[in-house]
């Protein structure tokens, strides 16, 4: 295996980093020998009302799986994200808000503000009747009142659930009734990239499929004119002008659900994967300062969307939970030109900056100019997350980004994992471009023979990636079905949590993730079960069938590549591929988009009828010659037809 170049931190950072080389080794030695007296030190990072005293109780058998963290430990979660920070630094900027809008001017919400708003806010959902343990759905752009919003539910014990509001009025639906909530929070519109999205009428439609009961709270945003159904939709900037301006923190269970968040998965419909308040809360913290290198006064910047598990942790929970100045930036990267990104950056003098590879691949196309007129000079520190890194990316965000000073982490984490369970960290080790490097503290990962599930030791060796042990972050069940929580995760690697990813550890010991192994594929650091754009696509009258592969896809990672199979007598034809795309998007979203549309008289299948997507992908990824064993197919001849058909598309 050829070794690639190693990008060692600079001395002057490894001087005021965190965690050094040898740092890290003695720390994560003693994370693993004693996690009980590690995590106990870490939990003092909250503050607690009462501390916990049993700190780790959880067990990986199968068919016993439970997880619990802290568990005797009662703490507020928004009340360890602002009020104990408000004596030392009310005055200082909580949340910069950048609009989507670069004429409009940016926000600095201070500690004290969002203290405000968001007792405000919590007390107005309280007035709306919303109760400990109740749900609430928050389909809400990037705006400071989605981070309100969330702190408010956790103020009051409320479990907030976040649909990005890139998905449709069905899978908005479906998330309301799968958790029962009681309240949705939306906005009138939401602007991005200068296009408006019409989030209330979305949200009406939604509330179409859901009991009469659901109140809807609009936060007018743009002042555009919506529909207003009198008693169901309340105005929430109205209520909180009105409103006490306190509201005590609700003392809570570390074990508590703090939030629901919806994830795709290989099988059926989107798991609500749960998370912790206390465990959780901990762990985004811990990571947010020691991967990102967070020093006190520092401007740090997520640019994920509050609707993925990246801006739960890594724009609200976590730099929040550190005192930290979050910047919560409503646009896209794009808009109005390549160079937003990094104009934004020299604007507010962030210091780190934490992004998708997908983000990277768009903007490097544009030419360097963009960022090269930009003045960089106080970032310090890069992240990537959401797939792997091309080394093309790597580079190009390294050299000119980072102008070659900034470390780059390149984490690799999950929905599920709540925080980051492997990275570089950045004073501590030399980068190699495209590797996830290191397990973060805490974190013990095995690589398994994907065959007999034997731990493989050897290195350098590739296998499946799963996890030994616990760490606090880890979500606790999947919402309404601790049975799938353990099927998903710890039945096929008895004993461990299976990631779903593949990856291979080189000879240094360092890990790089290869990509999921599952029936999941990654659209632009989106994560999207196959089966659900399948099911999506045979709810089309026209669709007899459909097999949905991912295939390479330059910017997005992966694309989607569908095999479609019409009903009898249906006649395939340009219209119909737009009739089909635009249905999948109104089904789940557009972020679900068809990228290609293959038609298909037949699909591979196996005599038990079990699809052959193994067979697929190849054929979506222009790979014939590696087709593998197709003598198990009921009908060898339908692999011949489709790779006629797939070089003419
Ligand atoms: C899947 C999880 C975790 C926040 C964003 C995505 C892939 C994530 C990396 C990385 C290679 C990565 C994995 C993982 N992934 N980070 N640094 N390198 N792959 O969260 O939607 O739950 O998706 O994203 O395949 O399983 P998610």
């Amino acid at each position: 295996m050829t070794e690639t170049t190693t990008y060692p931190p600079s001395s002057d950072f490894v001087s005021t980093a965190h965690v050094d080389a040898a740092r890290y080794d003695e720390m994560y030695a003693r994370s693993i020998s004693d996690p009980e007296g590690f995590w106990a030190e870490q939990a003092q990072r909250l503050d607690w009302v009462e501390a916990p005293r049993t700190i780790k109780n959880t067990c990986f058998d199968f068919g016993k799986v439970d997880i619990k963290w802290f568990e005797d430990g009662v703490l507020n979660v928004a009340y360890n994200c602002i009020d104990r920070h408000l004596k030392d630094r009310a005055d200082q900027t909580a949340i910069i808000f950048e609009p989507d809008n670069p004429e409009d001017p940016a926000q600095h919400i201070t500690y004290a503000e969002l203290s405000d708003k968001v007792n405000r806010m919590a007390n107005v959902l309280l007035s709306q009747g919303v109760m400990r343990g109740d749900r609430v759905v928050i389909y809400l752009p990037m705006i400071p009142e989605a981070a309100y919003a969330m702190l408010a539910c956790a103020r009051i014990g409320a479990i907030h659930s976040i649909v990005f509001a890139g998905f449709s009025p069905d899978a908005l639906a479906n998330r309301i009734n799968d958790c029962g909530a009681k309240i949705v929070i939306t906005a009138d519109t939401a602007p991005r990239g200068g296009r408006k999205t019409a989030l209330k009428s979305n949200a009406d439609a939604a509330l179409l499929h859901c009991s009469d009961k659901v109140r809807c709270l609009v936060v007018k945003h743009t002042g555009d004119q919506t529909t207003w159904i009198d008693g169901r939709d309340v105005d929430v900037k109205y209520l909180m002008a009105h409103a006490a301006p306190e509201c005590p923190p609700r003392p809570m269970g570390a074990e508590d659900p703090l939030f629901i968040l919806y994830t795709s998965g290989s099988t059926g419909k989107p798991k609500g994967v749960v998370h912790s308040s206390g465990g959780y809360l901990v762990y985004a913290a811990m990571t947010t300062e020691i991967t990102f290198d967070y020093h006190e006064g520092d401007v740090y910047w997520c640019t994920a969307d509050v609707g993925w598990v990246t801006g739960h942790s890594y724009i609200v929970y976590g730099p929040l939970a550190l005192g930290a100045t979050t910047l919560m930036f409503e646009g896209v990267p794009t808009y109005p030109d390549a160079s937003r990104f990094w104009q934004v950056c020299e604007k507010h003098k962030v210091n780190q900056f934490y992004t998708a590879p997908t983000a990277i691949r768009a903007l490097m196309g544009q030419g360097d100019e963009f960022v090269t007129k930009c003045d960089l000079s106080s970032l310090k520190v890069l992240g990537t997350v959401g797939e792997p890194i091309n080394p093309e990316a790597w580079n190009w965000y390294n050299e000119k980004v980072g102008q070659g000073r900034c470390p780059i982490v390149d984490t690799w984490w999950q929905t599920e994992t709540g925080g980051h369970l492997m990275t570089p960290l950045p004073g501590a080790h030399a980068t190699k471009p495209g590797a996830a490097m290191k397990p973060f503290f805490g974190v013990e990962p095995v690589v398994l023979d994907p065959t007999s599930g034997e731990e493989i030791t050897e290195r350098p060796c590739e296998g499946v990636l799963a996890l030994k042990d616990s760490w606090p972050g880890q979500m606790r069940t999947v919402w309404g079905d601790h049975e799938r929580f353990e099927s998903t995760y710890f039945q096929q690697y008895k004993g461990h949590y299976f990631s779903g990813d593949g990856c291979r550890v080189d000879a240094d010991g360092d890990y790089w993730i290869t990509g999921r192994v599952d029936d999941v594929i990654n659209v632009s650091g989106h994560r999207m079960g196959t089966a659900e754009v399948e099911s999506a696509l045979v709810a089309h009258s026209k669709v007899a069938e459909a097999a949905v592969v991912g295939y390479p896809h330059p910017v997005k990672g992966q694309g989607i590549y569908c095999y479609v199979t019409l009903m009898n007598g249906i006649e395939p034809s340009d219209e119909l591929v737009k009739e089909l795309r635009s249905w999948v998007r109104t089904e789940i979203g557009p972020i679900a988009s068809p990228d290609l549309i293959q038609w298909a008289p037949g699909l591979p299948k196996t005599r038990s009828g079990k699809i052959m997507r193994r067979i697929l992908r190849k054929i979506a990824e222009n790979d014939y010659g590696a087709l593998g064993d197709t003598s198990t197919l009921a009908d060898p001849s339908v692999v011949d037809d489709l790779i006629d058909n797939r070089m003419n598309t």
